[in-house]
């Protein structure tokens, strides 16, 4: 029998029936960490960037937006049609004649205060929504500073809206204070700029989609062959515009794989994902909780690999994870503490503190959320312990306006013994904007 479908109601409660399976093929939208860089880097190129499969979700929505109003043509972001940015070149951007926004997303903004810092002589103010408004920026204007930046931000710096009075920047050495691509990012683009080599050194290897594509485009960009973690730049490169595909984001996929690890039944495969290796750390987990899971037709595309993943109901393992794992699997945290409750045994996630910095306290949040369901989870400083096996029952739940949030909770409805309800299923647009049809679609 087919499951209904999830109906939105008026007063914003998604109905989130229990029951059912999942099965067939799902493709998921483009990968949102590529398709920011793809228009950042576009913009600043010379010539053309023709970028297929952008992800036309509101993140990246947010970045075009941003770069429009300093003064770039994006082609409209449409599902289906590949986006054409006209770059203006390192220098071209803008002054906006007012406050750039940066709606929900960290990468926008922190991306952003690198591209804007070494803009001499202009002034640019960047906000956002008001989660945006309480994340930390200072990991990253703090590195900027000691470059010559001047930004200027709520609490000493740290929050926005922040005022960036373009300054001509020098090169540098930075050890960052945090794996964190955004942070690196931001200083590898104010680094083509400077007035020397910058080196920046993370303290564990985050995803390296940045250092993959500014090479691509030309940038004079060294990765170290002995500790990839040290990446150096030099200025003076000019970079050229490209073309652009963007594979499926793992991130997004990650639902379907444990959606079709936890239902009793399931048998999905999804189509086109990005597998970088800095990101498939979610693969190495389900795999080592016995998942069944496996990688078909594997493929290169512009420059990054990419697969299809199949995956099937099974029983699965507790896990233990941290270390430098995390960075590998940070935005799939939310439902890897899912897939726990279905585990047999207690699992474990630490080092995990950076999630209290996402769009929501995420450990803050998933404990809240699927404790509400009768899960065992235990939130510690830096991360959960879940004790699998006691199963979930319905509930009232609410996404707290994170997209992962909304998504992770919509896979647990899946397999609670009663219906759930859901507020805020809207923020999944964030980064899946038809995230509620495939699952309709995939309902069995
Ligand atoms: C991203 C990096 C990660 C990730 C975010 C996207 C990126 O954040 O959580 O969703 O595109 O660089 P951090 O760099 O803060 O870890």
């Amino acid at each position: 029998m087919t499951a209904p479908i999830a109906i939105a109601s008026p007063d914003d409660r998604l109905a989130l029936p229990c029951g059912g399976s999942l099965a067939g093929v799902v493709r998921v939208p483009g990968d949102k960490s590529i398709s920011h860089r793809a228009l950042l880097f576009g913009a600043i190129a010379s010539g053309e960037t023709r970028i297929e499969g952008l992800l036309p979700a509101e993140d990246p929505l947010s970045t075009a937006a941003c770069l429009r109003a300093m003064g770039v043509e994006v082609s409209p972001i449409e599902v289906g049609r590949p986006v054409l940015v006209q770059g203006v070149g390192l220098d071209g951007l803008q002054e906006p004649e007012t406050v750039i926004d940066c709606g929900n997303s960290g990468t926008t903004m922190r991306l952003m205060l690198g591209l804007l810092a070494g803009r001499a002589g202009r002034h640019f103010v960047l906000s956002g929504d008001a989660s945006l408004r309480r994340r930390p920026m200072r990991r990253v204007t703090t590195p900027l500073a000691s470059m010559g930046a001047r930004i200027h931000g709520r609490d000493n710096g740290n929050l926005a809206p922040l005022a960036v009075l373009g300054h001509p920047l020098e090169g540098a050495t930075i050890t960052t204070p945090v794996a964190s691509a955004q942070v690196k990012s931001a200083l590898l683009l104010a680094a083509l700029t400077a007035s020397g080599p910058t080196t920046v050194i993370e303290p564990a290897h985050s995803r390296d989609h940045s250092e993959r594509m500014l090479s691509a485009f030309g940038a004079d960009l060294v990765v170290d062959p002995a500790d990839p973690r040290r990446v150096t730049v030099r200025p003076g490169a000019r970079l050229r515009g490209q073309p652009v595909v963007v594979p499926g984001d793992i991130s997004s996929a990650a639902f379907w794989l444990v959606a079709g690890a936890i239902t009793p039944g399931a048998a999905l495969t999804v189509e086109n994902v990005g597998l970088n290796p800095s990101r498939t750390g979610i693969l190495e987990v389900l795999e080592a909780m016995g998942a069944r899971l496996a990688v078909v037709n594997p493929r290169v595309v512009a420059g990054e690999p990419v697969g299809d993943l199949v995956v099937e109901h099974g029983p699965l393992r507790a896990f233990t994870i941290g270390g430098d794992l995390i960075p590998r699997l940070v935005d799939e945290i939310p439902v890897l503490a899912v897939a726990a409750c279905c585990a047999e045994g207690v699992s474990r996630i630490s080092g995990a503190e950076e999630l209290r910095v996402k769009e929501t306290d995420r450990l803050a949040v998933m404990a809240r959320q699927l404790g509400a369901m009768g899960a065992r989870i235990e939130e510690h400083a830096d991360g959960l312990t879940i004790e699998g096996g006691g199963g979930l029952h319905g509930a009232e739940l609410a996404s707290e306006t994170d997209h992962r949030v909304a998504m992770s909770l919509a896979v647990a409805s899946l397999v609670a013994r009663s219906d759930s309800h859901l507020r805020g299923s809207a923020a999944a647009a964030v980064s899946y904007p038809g995230f509620w049809d495939h699952l309709a679609q995939l309902r069995r």
